[in-house]
């Protein structure tokens, strides 16, 4: 299983915060932005990750991460030159991917969930991480029929439920193949959400239910509530085990002296 890191995009509802910045390098309360959802994937087992970026500020992500030698991860960078959407971004890791199943994240979304059981027991085309929240309408909207999803509605002024997709996905090697076939959107942009709906009209898609918080850090609301949740839980899996990574069960490992995985 490979990871990708989507950090693409314009940042342009944190303007002038992403002026001379990206916002995935913005402070989460006491870490950059992008440390979570790379926490996210390091917990759940991954080694091999991906970090797509826009080409404003790139040069940024390495300085900051270098090789990934200190997180005990390898990383390879990829540049997204325009901003054309989630799963256009997405596209630009078909070759890093190489035939092998992905998990993705979005890396203004901040998770407390471990996901290393979803990941261990995915057997399906692909899977989503669903959330109740009260503002649906800010999200892809997820339709629910018992165990099922039966449809996602990207920004619904209406939406039929109160059950958010959040930004990681898991996908077969399919993926890229349902990506190339796709059309832009109304906002010119190659959707991740419809990427998704072909998965559930394949009959292909599963969900899990997060338990623990979840936030995206893309406006200056979401930005402030996110380092809020990681202030108030600041035991919480995500941040914790960049501190003390040691992961329950069989995969116990030591940590790095930063204290990542080794
Ligand atoms: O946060 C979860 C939501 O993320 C989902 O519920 C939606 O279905 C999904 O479309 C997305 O919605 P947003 O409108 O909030 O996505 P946004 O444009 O803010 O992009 C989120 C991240 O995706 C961003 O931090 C970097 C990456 N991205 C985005 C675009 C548009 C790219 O890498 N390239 C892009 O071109």
């Amino acid at each position: 299983m490979k990871g990708v890191i989507l950090a693409g995009g314009t940042g342009s509802r944190l303007y002038p915060l992403t002026k001379v910045t990206n916002k995935h390098l913005l402070p989460v309360y006491d870490k950059p932005m992008i440390y979570y959802p790379m926490a996210t994937l390091i917990n759940a087992g991954i080694k091999d990750i991906m970090i797509v970026s826009g080409r404003g500020h790139a040069g940024h992500f390495l300085e900051l991460l270098g090789s990934g030698v200190d997180h005990g991860v390898h990383l390879t960078y990829e540049i997204q030159e325009k901003a054309g959407g989630i799963a256009q971004a997405l596209y630009l890791a078909k070759d890093f991917v190489d035939g092998d199943c992905i998990t993705v994240i979005l890396g203004d979304n901040i998770f407390q969930d471990n996901i290393r059981d979803d990941i261990r027991n995915f057997n399906t085309g692909a899977k989503i991480f669903i959330k109740e929240v009260t503002d649906a309408y800010r999200f892809g909207v997820a339709e629910l029929k018992g165990k099922k999803v039966i449809g996602i509605e990207e920004k619904p002024k209406k939406p039929r439920s109160n059950f958010a997709v959040t930004g990681l996905y898991i996908y077969d090697s399919h993926v890229f193949d349902v990506i190339k076939n796709l059309k832009p959107s109304g906002r010119g942009e190659l959707e991740i959400t419809d990427v998704n709906n072909y998965y559930i009209q394949n009959g292909n898609m599963e969900y899990g239910m997060l338990k623990g918080y979840w936030s995206d850090a893309g406006t200056f609301e979401s930005l402030l509530r996110a380092g809020e949740l990681v202030q108030q839980q600041n035991k919480s899996i995500s941040t914790e085990t960049f501190e003390n990574p040691l992961i329950a069960g069989e995969l116990v490992q030591q940590p790095s002296k930063n204290g990542f995985i080794n």
